[in-house]
């Protein structure tokens, strides 16, 4: 005999169908934002051992890996710098440089694709020091906060100048956003927008990025990245972003904080971006190589959580294979 059930939830899932019409969550491709990294010195790109299918790359090859995403309708790019190790000093003076690496990458870029790629510049000294921290240190080897801003500041500038359209200031430090708002606006570049690394915990799923950019960090960024225990202390670092100007807020990584993507969704009134890093990218290439779980499933189903969770935009190293396979439906 047939129960007498008033609710059946599983007719809303018999066909393909029904199930596209009931579908609460899309992902497009323009919902990607794919983070490249321009290495100094190379003739030709080199693979990161730890990321299968990502790259340092050449001018070259930055041009081509770029073009290869918009193809698939993907209109943003991040850019990451990799400089020559003999180009690395204290104060990581070749992040703000006209003609550091970075800098270089972005004015390719620009050149190359004019407004119809949106490129966005990491706004932070890391890859530049050679103590490999986000920030300046004092005598004891501690991250100093405001002189290390000023020097962010700077940084943004140059990387508008170069033709960034975007900034995202992802060291945490206190007051970052505000001081790059106030310094973009006082050299003219009132339409260049800030994409906040709001919420960026101390997280080993950082782990492949440093070999990506040749990091030479001892040690750990607990004084001024986030808690992986906290939930608390992302609603005021975001809601202190807002205030000083964020035109984007960040939480970074993103599948093992989808609560607090989740959090920052409801009370954000800007755009949420989530990155999905390195060692999600890592772990899911490792598995699918491995036959272990299907690659392209798992990766569609990662991305559709991040933006189920609440997040607009998706930084992820899966960007143009993403969206390759949402354009052949
Ligand atoms: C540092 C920075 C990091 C990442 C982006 N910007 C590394 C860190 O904070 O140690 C990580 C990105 C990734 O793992 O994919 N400015």
């Amino acid at each position: 005999m047939d129960y007498p059930l008033s609710r059946r939830p599983r007719r809303l899932r018999t066909t393909p169908a029904l199930r596209e019409l009931t579908a609460e969550t899309q992902l497009r491709p323009a919902d990607f934002i794919l983070p490249m990294f321009i290495a100094d010195g190379l003739d030709q790109p080199n693979p990161i051992s730890s990321m299968p299918g990502v790259y340092q790359h050449t001018f070259d090859s930055l041009i081509r890996t770029a073009e290869q995403a918009l193809e698939q309708g993907v209109r943003c790019v991040d850019l990451f710098g990799v400089p020559l190790p003999a180009d690395k000093d204290e104060t990581g003076s070749q992040a703000w440089a006209e003609n550091g690496i970075l800098n270089r990458g972005i004015s390719h870029l620009r050149k190359e694709f004019g407004d119809e790629l949106l490129i966005m510049a990491d706004t932070c000294l890391d890859e530049f020091t050679s103590h490999g921290h986000c920030g300046l240190l004092d005598g004891d080897g501690g991250v100093l906060n405001d002189v290390t801003v000023d020097r962010y500041v700077e940084m943004a500038v140059s990387q508008a100048a170069a033709g960034a359209h975007l900034v995202s200031p992802s060291g945490m430090m206190d007051g970052q956003v505000a001081a790059i708002r106030e310094g973009l606006d006082s050299a003219g570049f009132h339409d260049v927008a800030i994409m906040a690394y709001s919420a960026k915990y101390a997280s080993a799923f950082f782990g492949p990025f440093r070999e990506a950019v040749g990091s030479s960090l001892q040690g750990d960024r607990r004084t001024y990245q986030q808690d992986p225990a906290n939930r608390r202390e992302s609603l005021l670092e975001v809601q202190l972003d807002i205030d000083e100007g964020a035109d984007f807020v960040m939480v970074k990584p993103a599948l093992s904080y989808l609560d607090i993507i989740s959090e920052v969704a409801e009370f954000s009134p800007v755009p949420v971006a989530a990155y999905q890093v390195s060692g999600e990218y890592a772990m899911i290439q490792a598995a699918g190589s491995n036959g272990w779980v299907d690659r392209d499933a798992v990766m569609m189903e990662a991305l559709l959580s991040i933006k189920r969770a609440g997040a607009n935009q998706i930084l992820t190293y899966f960007a143009t294979d993403a969206a390759r396979l949402l354009n052949q439906g």
